[in-house]
């Protein structure tokens, strides 16, 4: 953005007011690791969405002009405003890190406009103007950068060369690299170069674009086409401090009830109650574990919010899931926002009669296609329309639902897109679709979030498929329709990488592929990849190959099952990440770049995912694979199916047969695990099971209810355990509060059988 000579400023407090020539352009010092950016048409801010609350840590800043700009020292961060309102961002010691970029910008190829003219028939891009936005900021780019966040975009870890733009979108053909925008628009990135690291959040929900040095080698430029500019530079030592900043500013995810973790089976077909009991009897029968069975909108009527079929549940959905709830399944159930116009529908007539659907700019309530057909809006942005939808909710929890998966809340629509004015709320003002569009599913998860808190008093369990940046607050997410193929297994890892490099940990894609027929073999590889994320669901299309764990032969099932049981194992390992993660932002499912930045194999590693810091997972991801070259990082690692010890960096070939992902655990690791059980809570849970790598290294393992938010008043357990390069564990309690401490603690030292009991007193 090009404004005029830097004429003024002031200085008041943290804010310093830039006059470029009757331009006003702010800069705020928020914490002495973060500078936020702005300049907008009245200097009015608009509400974040992702940001809640006063998140400004007192600094004094030292503000003086110099020939070669106005300086902002915090301490930590300098930053430099020169004429023409080029920003650059300096650390500690001086050193430019993330400068503003000066030179020309490439030229773009002309064509003529009938080549034009062709281009755009066949769908290609305009190439020879560029596109006018409301704003672009534009950053020089060096040899060494590598980006990483963004969501949830298609392509490799490293985002760097491509571009991308900020739009919910559900596209339902099979998302390839050159899609520019999926389900999420989380303007978030981490930008890591050979000598540095920072991040960039631009807090801006108009349409977005991000060139992440697509367009040149030289720079890289980010926009929107409305809105304010309103970027916050994000610095810190690592990736995992600038992750602290990010998730400081727009808060991390709440810890989950723990049978969320457990594994859940999930199909668009599930259609009357004999199809579910069919799915939770097939499980307990084959003994695959599994807390979690979701049902997809048949089990509404005709499609409408807030109604049950109840007909195909024996008119009794309530006695139904009381049932499973005894057999230790939670039921899940979708919610998509398009309510259906239908006189005399209870929740069209109240959301008409409260003014609490979107509307056309003349004022008529605005309608297009969804499931139930023609379908209505609610204005989320709208604080009462929020409380109203979420109470509704009780008509769910009353029969027993435990867990609510918002769905098509782009808000997709199948007669075209919604019109860019369609009017709608932004708390106390009105504002058009293209400025709600993304955060619509945002505001839908939090109306969810906040509605089941106050109804449930548990931790509400919400799944979503739109998110902005901040979703994590409220919801987990999945990566919405994806397709069973290979190349969405290997997608996998780097876009769930991504997600949690995007402030979001709680994410999983559909396990198997949901659109086209999976393959057993697809399958069996597929479960070894899902079981190590975050969500581990099961869940496919109406009409495509049957994928239940039984539904490929005894050697896939048994295959699955010892996956799932894997998964099931390692549950309080998982729910220790957790806890972390709501403290300090590190993502349960990380790429090996965040733990190991500084190994250029680690920065561009898109096949292997470490699960917290102590667990590395390299899976085969391609068809007819056995063998696959797996790279470790610095530092000892034991195979976690040999005990094997090896020495890392290193590059070598692990045999990899069907039944095997190779999965390695660092020295120095003590490991929480769960003795085998159907679902989570079946056995007491009174013994910690501990599995010892020797090395020295420490963990804290945190016990509490895993339902309601006691612990957030002390009424938790934390333990600390130490190992030894001999493989001793000593364990404290630094924290007691949970009124059902373990009776005993178990260790098991790698390679050996035995358990013995540790004294883990204060
Ligand atoms: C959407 C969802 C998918 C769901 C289907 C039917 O495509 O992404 O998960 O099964 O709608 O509700």
């Amino acid at each position: 953005m090009k404004l005029g000579k830097l004429t003024d400023y002031r200085v008041n407090g943290q804010e310093v007011i830039l006059d470029f020539e009757g331009r006003e352009a702010r800069i705020w010092v928020v914490t002495p690791y973060i500078i936020n950016v702005f300049c907008g048409e009245d200097g009015n801010r608009p509400c974040s969405k992702a940001i809640e609350g006063d998140k400004m840590i007192l600094v004094s800043p030292k503000v003086c002009q110099k020939e070669d700009g106005l300086w902002i020292h915090t301490g930590k961060v300098s930053v430099r405003v020169s004429d023409g309102f080029y920003v650059d961002f300096y650390d500690e010691n001086g050193v430019e890190v993330c400068g503003d970029y000066r030179g020309e910008r490439r030229p773009l190829q002309r064509v003529s406009k009938e080549v034009l003219k062709l281009l755009e028939e066949e769908g290609h891009a305009a190439q020879d103007h560029r596109q006018e936005h409301a704003f672009e900021v534009v950053k020089k780019m060096d040899a060494s950068a590598h980006f990483y966040g963004l969501g949830d975009k298609t392509g490799f870890l490293d985002k760097r060369s491509y571009e991308y733009e900020m739009w919910n979108t559900d596209n339902p053909d099979p998302q390839v690299d050159s899609f520019k925008a999926l389900y999420k628009s989380i303007p978030f990135f981490i930008a890591l170069g050979k000598e540095y690291v920072y991040g960039i959040f631009l807090d801006n929900t108009f349409k977005g674009y991000f060139n992440m040095g697509q367009e040149s080698e030289s720079y890289y430029w980010f926009g929107a086409d409305g809105g304010c500019l309103n970027y916050y530079y994000i610095a810190g030592e690592s990736m995992a401090e600038v992750l602290k900043g990010y998730t400081y500013l727009t808060g991390t995810c709440p810890l989950p009830q723990k049978w969320t973790l457990g594994y859940h089976q999930s199909r668009w077909g599930y259609v009357t109650q004999e199809d579910v009991e069919e799915i939770a009897s097939s499980m307990r029968k084959n003994d695959i574990p599994c807390d979690v069975i979701h049902f997809d909108i048949d089990y509404m009527q005709d499609y409408k919010v807030f109604t049950w079929n109840e007909e195909r549940y024996h008119n009794d959905p309530k006695a139904f899931l009381d049932r499973l709830s005894k057999d230790g399944f939670k039921v899940v159930v979708i919610n998509d926002p398009g309510v259906k116009v239908e006189e005399g529908y209870e929740v069209y007539e109240e959301g008409l009669h409260g003014g609490y659907f979107a509307r056309t700019p003349e004022g008529e309530v605005y309608s297009n296609v969804v499931w139930p057909g023609e379908a209505v809006f609610p204005d989320f942005g709208n604080p009462e329309v929020r409380e109203w939808w979420g109470q509704h909710q009780s008509f769910l929890l009353e029969k027993g639902v435990r867990g609510i998966w918002n769905d098509m809340n782009e808000p997709a629509s199948f007669r075209g897109p919604l019109p860019d004015d369609v009017v709608f709320t932004d708390e106390g003002r009105k504002a058009e679709h293209r400025e709600m569009h993304n955060v619509y599913g945002h505001l839908m998860a939090k109306a969810a979030y906040d509605g089941l808190k106050d109804l449930d008093g548990r931790r509400p369990f919400v799944i979503t498929r739109a998110c902005y940046a901040g979703s994590q607050k409220y919801a987990t997410a999945w990566t919405g329709d994806n397709t069973s193929m290979w190349a969405h297994l290997q997608m996998v890892i780097p876009q769930l990488c991504n997600l949690g490099l995007s402030g979001m940990p709680f994410v999983g894609t559909d396990v198997g592929g949901f659109g086209a027929d999976t393959t057993p073999e697809l399958m069996a590889r597929w479960v070894q990849v899902g079981c190590f994320s975050p969500l581990f669901r099961n869940h496919s299309a109406a009409g495509t190959r049957r994928q239940e764990p039984w539904e490929f032969g005894e050697e896939v099932m048994g295959i699955y099952r010892k996956y799932v049981k894997l998964r099931y194992r390692l549950i309080p390992y998982m729910y220790d990440l957790f806890f972390e993660e709501e403290q300090t932002g590190m993502p349960v499912m990380r790429p090996l770049v965040l733990e190991y930045e500084k190994e250029d194999a680690a920065r561009v590693c898109n096949d292997e995912f470490m699960l917290g810091s102590r667990i590395l997972v390299a899976p085969v991801v391609h068809p007819g694979m056995t063998k696959r070259m797996v790279y470790l990082p610095e530092g000892v690692w034991y195979d976690y199916w040999t005990q094997e010890q090896l020495e890392g960096p290193v590059w070598f070939i692990r045999e990899a047969p069907l039944d095997c992902c190779p999965v390695y655990v660092r020295a120095g690791s003590v490991l929480p695990v769960m003795e085998p059980q159907s679902y989570v809570g079946e056995k007491p849970g009174d013994i910690l099971y501990l599995e010892a790598y020797p090395g020295e290294g420490s963990w804290e393992h945190y016990l509490d209810n895993g339902e309601d938010f006691a612990y957030r008043d002390g009424k938790y357990h934390q333990y600390h355990f130490e190992v030894k390069e001999d493989g001793m564990v000593n364990g404290e309690i630094v924290h007691a509060g949970y009124d059902k401490p373990y009776k005993k603690v178990l260790v098991q030292r790698a390679g050996e059988k035995e358990w013995k009991e540790i004294n883990h007193d204060r």
